[in-house]
């Protein structure tokens, strides 16, 4: 059985076994990806933030600590909204239930749209990206993460572990769908090259301030092989931009 959108965090074994992946020693997501996202952010103070595919929010949990004034997450999971709600009981958050598809937008209302590692299992990033600048204030911005085009490309050199000892790029300009073989399940993700995500932002109104491949700091890891091995291939590609004035 395949896997779209949110569907398989809602298999409780699934869950739960993406949770403990997701912090576990080492996690790419808290070594690599979090402090690039950082890097890229605006100061947050006083901000409106809607974060998309917002998982168990911790993202939120950083962001009201900054001072953000308020925080909204969206998410297509039953059991990710009530992680998220357990998680943060700050009332300048809001937690929806909802696909990024079918969320009802607002205009005018966000000085932040954030996405950490979610606009891969979206299809139609060009409707989305139109209802993110929509909703956007002016001068404001969209920052997001996505698994790199490089490992979504092709799932052929995954092993029975779900560790790779080398990577097979193939078809990477047959963008579309992909099932990667992924914690016991199989996940819909969606392919897309580096110069489309550019040119998709671009064609509906963006500047690109920042794009990121997040090469791993070593100092942000305990084991040096950990670190090596991260060093071979990039996990994250990252985007920064604006909606102009
Ligand atoms: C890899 S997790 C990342 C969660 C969180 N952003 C983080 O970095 O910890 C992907 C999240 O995207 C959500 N998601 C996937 N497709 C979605 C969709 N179409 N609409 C809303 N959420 C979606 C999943 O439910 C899951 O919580």
């Amino acid at each position: 059985m395949e896997y779209k959108g949110s569907s398989a965090y809602d298999q409780d074994r699934f869950f739960e076994q993406y949770i403990a992946r997701r912090y576990r020693e080492e996690s790419p997501n808290e070594r690599i990806e979090k402090p690039v996202l950082f890097e890229l952010l605006d100061d947050v103070t006083d901000y409106e933030i809607l974060d998309l595919g917002c998982g168990d929010a911790s993202l939120g949990l950083e962001l009201l600590k900054r001072q953000c004034r308020s925080y909204t997450g969206v998410d297509g999971s039953k059991n990710m909204c009530e992680r998220a709600s357990e998680h943060l009981k700050d009332r300048r958050r809001r937690i929806v239930h909802s696909t990024m598809e079918e969320y009802s937008f607002p205009l005018l209302t966000y000085d932040l749209v954030v996405s950490q590692l979610a606009i891969h299992y979206i299809e139609d990033f060009s409707t989305l990206t139109n209802k993110i600048y929509e909703t956007l204030k002016v001068n404001d911005q969209f920052a997001f993460s996505v698994q790199h085009p490089l490992l979504t490309s092709s799932f052929e050199s995954l092993t029975a572990s779900g560790k790779r000892n080398n990577w097979i790029v193939d078809n990477y300009f047959h963008s579309g769908k992909r099932v990667e073989p992924w914690i016991g399940e199989n996940v819909v993700k969606y392919h897309r090259t580096i110069e489309e995500y550019f040119s998709i932002l671009k064609r509906n109104g963006f500047i690109i301030d920042d794009l990121r491949e997040a090469a791993p700091q070593k100092d942000h890891f305990k084991d040096i092989e950990e670190y090596e091995r991260r060093m071979r291939i990039p996990l994250f590609l990252l985007f920064s931009c604006r909606k102009p004035c």
